[in-house]
């Protein structure tokens, strides 16, 4: 009987220090049935509850913000002053990161009401914050760059749907991905991409916190990747 007591009082313990919302980052997934993996679309219900109870705070980390970075520092390079499409935008972390260098115009769209409504207040003449469904969106004008961050892979069918957003591109314009790499169907994703569409950029981020791979595409004819270098375009 004491000898339960005692564990149980451990459990308390190791849940207290271990911290209730890492234990709801491990946990809350699982339990909803909605881990970060493989190439798996989410209801608009889930990925709106997934934000009310907080689990998606965690983009805000410091553990996002290399391929945040690399996004930046690649629109900053190739693509300055650019009329932008940022697709599954979510509550706007990487708007923020690209709002210090300056844009043209930026859209950002996103399942989630909930998520648009955590960014709606920094919408302006030049920035625009829409809910809908990226699988139904047409985009009524061409974009010099089309963004897909972490959200690719939520999609029914991703490289179809990749296909149709570079038809959606002015001339020179550029998609870019980032794709967080943690399953077989991701390195799977990943290399299609690389085989299939012409890559302008193609970098492998591998830090403490995981590995992600952020590709620039061109509309150009397919080609293999270059690895891990990068042109002007
Ligand atoms: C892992 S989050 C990434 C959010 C954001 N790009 C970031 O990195 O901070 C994936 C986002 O894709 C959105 N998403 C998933 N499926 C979508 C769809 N069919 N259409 C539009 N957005 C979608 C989700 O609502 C979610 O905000």
């Amino acid at each position: 009987m004491r000898r339960g007591v005692r564990v149980a009082c451990d459990i308390v313990r190791r849940v207290y220090n271990y911290g209730w919302r890492k234990l709801w980052t491990c946990l809350g997934p699982v339990l909803t049935g909605s881990q970060r993996k493989a190439i798996s679309p989410i209801s608009r219900e889930t990925w709106d509850a997934q934000y009310r109870s907080g689990y998606w705070a965690r983009l805000h980390d410091v553990s996002e913000v290399p391929h945040n970075s690399m996004i930046v520092g690649l629109l900053s390079r190739l693509k300055p002053n650019a009329t932008i499409l940022d697709v599954g935008c979510g509550e706007g972390v990487l708007f923020l990161a690209i709002r210090p260098y300056g844009y043209k115009a930026y859209v950002g769209i996103d399942l989630s009401a909930v998520a648009i409504m955590a960014i709606a207040s920094a919408a302006d003449d030049r920035t625009t914050f829409i809910v809908t469904d990226a699988e139904a969106f047409t985009p009524v004008e061409l974009f010099d760059v089309i963004i897909f961050n972490e959200s690719l892979y939520y999609l029914r069918d991703p490289l179809t749907t990749l296909r149709r957003y570079i038809s959606c591109l002015a001339p020179d314009g550029l998609v870019i991905l980032s794709i967080y790499h943690d399953s077989a169907e991701m390195e799977k994703l990943v290399r299609d991409v690389q085989a299939g569409l012409s890559v302008v950029a193609d970098v492998k981020l591998c830090t403490p916190g995981g590995v992600w791979s952020v590709l620039a595409l061109s509309a150009g004819a397919s080609k293999h990747s270059n690895g891990g270098t990068m042109k002007d375009v």
